[in-house]
């Protein structure tokens, strides 16, 4: 889909959020996910997989965290809108866990592009990217920006999620290498802990600014709610 400036564009997946975005992620581009523990990221990056997947996308799901596929689905089992039977032929899983402990830079990222190829995947989840910084030292941030720069040259939207403590926004070194960010945040709010979505940068778009309320339900999943905080 195109935008109003011929920009081509890749739905989001998840309602609400593609009006607040010039109708959806600049294809290709690389988009950060933040948030803390719970907020919501894997449901929201395996709403992009799935929905894309009904459209005859392929989508990549890549854990840093050794987690099986049947360990990830088990808890996505729950939302009943996501269609399983996409599982290993639409939506891919891949492990870089393993790969981690050796901490090359140039073998993550030469396995990531292997993977990306052989799939021919338009959507890339990697599920968190933060993980990788323990392993790393001083070369996580070069390692970003070349990560960022081979999934650029990818016909595909790469999302990357990204843990923060609570207080924090988003991980500095990802957020600054990477074409959007978007917030995932749970705050106190008249007595009550809500869940809100925020787009901080998304980069060529002309996109809506502030707090807007998130919910997620069983039935939809993740669903943003127009009306900014
Ligand atoms: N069926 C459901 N109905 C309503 N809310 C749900 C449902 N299933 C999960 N949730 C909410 O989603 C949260 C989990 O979302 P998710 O695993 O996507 O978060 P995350 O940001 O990836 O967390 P982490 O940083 O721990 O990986 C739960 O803590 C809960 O608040
Ligand atoms: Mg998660």
């Amino acid at each position: 889909m195109d935008d109003d400036n011929g920009f081509e564009r890749l739905s989001s997946g998840v309602d609400g959020v593609d009006p607040l975005i010039q109708g959806g992620y600049p294809y290709p581009s690389v988009v950060l996910v933040a948030g803390p523990a719970g907020t919501g990221k894997t449901t929201f990056a395996q709403q992009f997989l799935f929905s894309g997947a009904e459209k005859g996308e392929i989508g990549l799901y890549i854990t840093t965290l050794s987690e099986p596929p049947q360990w990830v689905m088990h808890y996505m089992s729950h939302f009943k809108y996501l269609n399983k039977s996409h599982i290993g032929s639409r939506v891919i899983f891949a492990d870089i866990g393993p790969l981690l402990r050796d901490a090359n830079p140039e073998d993550i990222i030469a396995f990531i592009d292997e993977k990306v190829a052989e799939t021919m995947a338009q959507r890339v989840v990697i599920d968190p990217i933060t993980v990788i910084k323990a392993f790393m030292g001083k070369e996580y941030r070069p390692f970003l920006f070349d990560l960022v720069n081979h999934l650029k040259n990818w016909r595909a939207v790469t999302i990357l999620t990204g843990e923060v403590e609570p207080g924090k926004f988003y991980p500095q070194e990802v957020a600054h290498a990477v074409d959007g960010v978007v917030l995932l945040t749970y705050e106190e709010n008249e007595g009550a802990r809500r869940k809100y979505f925020e787009v901080l940068k998304m980069r060529g778009t002309n996109h809506r600014t502030g707090k807007q309320n998130l919910t997620i339900t069983s039935d939809k999943g993740i669903v943003v709610l127009s009306g900014s905080f």
